[in-house]
């Protein structure tokens, strides 16, 4: 970054957001309690609220999204089961195969649809017969938003039909659901309607530091309790992160519009960029290929005027708008992009 004082503009993920100084103050004010025993007012509080407004009997509050899912998974599956997932989904690969490695469960990848859909028909042809040569074919799961991807409103009812119709759960990776709600102008149970258990990041758009809900049955809240237990996730006072988590559905989920709105901004502008390919922009993500050898010199460029970008998935740049991000550091980084000449 040239000046010392300019601020980072950090479009990696909405991941990176900070506690506003109003959430912080919740946390410290919070009433905690152990919650391994149940006793935590702010997390019951939290869990209660979700499970209501997204009608499930039950929620669990757990300290990531990738520990929510694998307790869904280890909840729905038991050993030798098998779930059907986007051979893109973060599930599957992005979370270390947890799922394989601590639940003994077979991942059967499809691949994806350029909108995030696993087609049926291929949904369908993967459940195995019941025969002991093949796994248990028992849940089928989808993730909403999916590279920022809205999935067609109409597809998660047919999902629902297919998994009802030949026995299986259905479960959602809802880590950016109130983005999803929020581009098809629906309430978020109109999404989890269709679902068994939906897992939802509080850490992500939201604005909270740490947290994830899972949402279920009470039969499966009870299973996902032991299977958190169990892999270290049964914390204790954390009514503070709950608290946290408050703040950020009272807060944070009405304005994800703007942050919505920001991205399309950004991918107009970018649009006006000679030699700048904009592939994509869904939601609050915004994506742009770049010719390889162009990449590290474009990484250094946006850096050196203080912009971050994700460069993780080739040829792929991928700019997450946030709760930081202002309709000036669109200028700023449009103008980033501009001034690029390597
Ligand atoms: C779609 C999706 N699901 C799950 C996760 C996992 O969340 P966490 O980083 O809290 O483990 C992420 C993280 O970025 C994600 O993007």
């Amino acid at each position: 970054m040239s000046t010392p004082a300019m601020k980072w503009i950090d479009l990696r993920s909405d991941t990176v957001t900070q506690p506003v100084p109003a959430m912080r103050a919740a946390m410290l004010d919070a009433p905690v309690g152990d919650d391994v025993y149940g006793e935590d007012p702010t997390v019951n509080a939290l869990q209660d609220r979700m499970a209501r407004e997204l009608n499930f009997d039950a929620a669990l509050f757990v300290p990531t999204g990738t520990q929510s899912n694998l307790l869904a998974l280890m909840s729905h599956c038991e050993r030798g089961d098998e779930y059907i997932v986007g051979a893109d989904a973060h599930t599957y690969r992005f979370e270390g195969g947890g799922a394989a490695v601590l639940g003994s469960i077979q991942p059967q990848p499809i691949v994806q649809d350029a909108d995030g859909t696993l087609p049926l028909d291929k949904v369908e042809a993967a459940i195995k017969p019941v025969d002991p040569h093949f796994a248990r074919s028992k849940l089928l799961a989808l993730e909403n938003t999916w590279h920022g991807r809205a999935l067609p409103f109409a597809y998660l009812e047919q999902a629902h039909d297919l998994a009802k119709r030949r026995g299986l759960g259905l479960h959602l990776d809802g880590a950016r659901l109130y983005n999803a709600a929020t581009a098809y102008g629906r309430p978020a149970r109109d999404i989890t309607q269709y679902f068994d258990s939906v897992s939802v990041c509080l850490s992500k758009g939201l604005g909270a530091p740490v947290g994830s809900v899972l949402l279920g049955s009470a039969a499966l809240i009870d299973k996902a309790r032991r299977w958190r237990k169990v892999t270290g996730g049964g914390w204790r006072q954390a009514g503070m992160l709950a608290a946290a988590a408050m703040y950020a559905l009272d807060h944070h989920v009405g304005r994800l519009a703007e942050d919505h709105a920001r991205a399309q901004h950004l991918a107009d502008g970018l649009r006006s960029v000679p030699d700048i390919n904009v592939t994509g922009c869904h939601t609050n993500m915004v994506f742009v290929d770049v010719p390889a050898p162009r990449l590290k010199a474009l990484d250094q460029h946006l850096r050196s005027v203080g912009v971050r970008v994700s460069i993780g998935y080739l040829p792929h740049v991928r700019l997450v708008t946030h709760l930081h991000v202002s309709d000036d550091d669109i200028e700023r980084t449009i103008a980033a992009f501009r001034s690029f000449t390597g």
